[in-house]
């Protein structure tokens, strides 16, 4: 059992446990209960999730989740469902505009080869799975995309995404399952936990009230797709959503905890770095800089200037990187010498990862494997 006064023997643990640094170490009990927990959420509300894979970019971590009782997985990337069809996994949704022939003949090929869905909020990328899916005799699912306040991709919710899916299910090749939004602006808009559950239900009932739109023309629509890790806890309890698609949550980061959506228990990956200077006695350096943690700042309204934090000491702030150098604030007295191994609490997980070509995995205080990070850089 994790509790606050054992974080520090259990950092200390899992950073003497990485074969070298830096280098990632996954706790595999952690990322089991983390799927096991939000599992046993959906399920109680009679939500089924769907987990966005970008977060662990491993086809096992993919399987635990199937296991667990997910309906399949999300990906961003065709190179990321790539690896999860060859890793066995079996129902991909591609939650990404497929723009050009190369990717479309691609999403065919692996339409031809597992359950493939795709998101859609065009007229032009619906024509084009249309157009592959008929020269291929397939029928490919898709769903409409709504910008329920990201202001990224979709549609706005109401008459005009309804409009949209009516022409989209008039195209041959394509099947109308539902649809989609992710409501990421919760992240950087909500200041606490009424805020985050008042955006929450407004987006995922924008969705619902779409889908009743459209199922009101006579169409089919069965899935209303959303969900982000920060807002899973509300949007499992929006009458109508009929599926949430976490990522985050698998290994959760610093954002999670600031976001009320994990605590210090829930954490499963973590930078173990070596102190390599301690130039003054408020100057520490480690062997991890930009290339290892990214750039990211914490997803909050008002990101601090910190780019991680070292687990276990809430004064030990990653100020400043270069490529190859961490610098951290530390207080004067703090104890940490040259040679020591600190494991800092990435930002934002997802990106971290990608930037690791192989994790080293710990299951009941033992390595049990160095797992190469399968779908990391499939951008494509
Ligand atoms: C479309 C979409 N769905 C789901 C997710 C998962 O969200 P989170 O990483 O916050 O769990 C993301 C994250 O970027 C996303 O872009």
């Amino acid at each position: 059992m994790i509790t606050e006064s054992n974080l520090l023997e259990r950092a200390a643990a899992l950073a003497g446990l990485a074969p070298d640094t830096p280098e990632i170490v996954l706790d595999l009990d952690v990322v089991r209960a983390n799927i096991d927990r939000a599992a046993a959420t959906a399920h109680e509300m009679g939500v089924v999730v769907r987990p966005h894979t970008k977060t662990h970019k491993l086809p096992r971590i993919a399987h635990m989740q199937v296991e667990a009782g997910a309906v399949g997985v999300q990906v961003a990337k065709l190179g990321e469902a790539e690896v999860m069809a060859d890793g066995g996994i079996e129902d991909i949704l591609v939650g990404y505009p497929i723009v050009g022939e190369h990717k479309l003949a691609r999403l065919a090929d692996l339409a031809e080869r597992v359950t493939i869905s795709v998101t859609v909020d065009s007229d032009e990328v619906a024509a084009g799975i249309s157009r592959v899916a008929r020269e291929r005799g397939l029928t490919i699912p898709v769903l409409i995309e709504l910008d329920t306040g990201l202001r990224r991709l979709g549609v706005l919710p109401g008459p005009a995404a309804a409009d949209l899916a009516e022409r989209i299910a008039a195209l041959p090749g394509i099947e109308l399952a539902g649809v989609f939004s992710h409501e990421g602006h919760v992240y950087t808009q909500a200041r606490d936990d009424g805020e985050r559950e008042r955006l929450t239900q407004e987006a995922c009932r924008a969705a619902v009230d779409t889908a009743e739109v459209i199922r009101s023309r006579g169409l089919a629509a069965p899935i209303v797709s959303v969900g982000s890790a920060g807002t899973f806890r509300f949007a499992v309890r929006c009458p109508g959503v009929t599926e949430v698609r976490p990522g985050t949550y698998v290994f959760n980061d610093r954002s999670q905890i600031a976001q009320g959506a994990a605590t210090a228990a829930d954490l499963a990956a973590f930078v173990i770095t070596t102190v390599v200077s301690r130039p003054t006695p408020e100057r520490i350096v480690v062997d991890a800089g930009s290339k290892v943690l990214t750039s990211d700042r914490m997803l909050v309204p008002d990101p601090p200037a910190s780019f991680g934090r070292v687990w276990g000491h809430n004064d030990w702030d990653v100020v400043r990187l270069s490529e190859e150098h961490g610098v951290l604030e530390v207080p004067p007295d703090a104890e940490a010498r040259v040679g020591d191994r600190l494991a800092i609490v990435p930002n934002h997980v997802c990106p971290t990862i990608n930037l690791a070509s192989a994790v080293t995995v710990v299951e009941g205080g033992q390595v049990v494997g160095h797992w190469p990070v399968a779908a990391r850089g499939r951008v494509q």
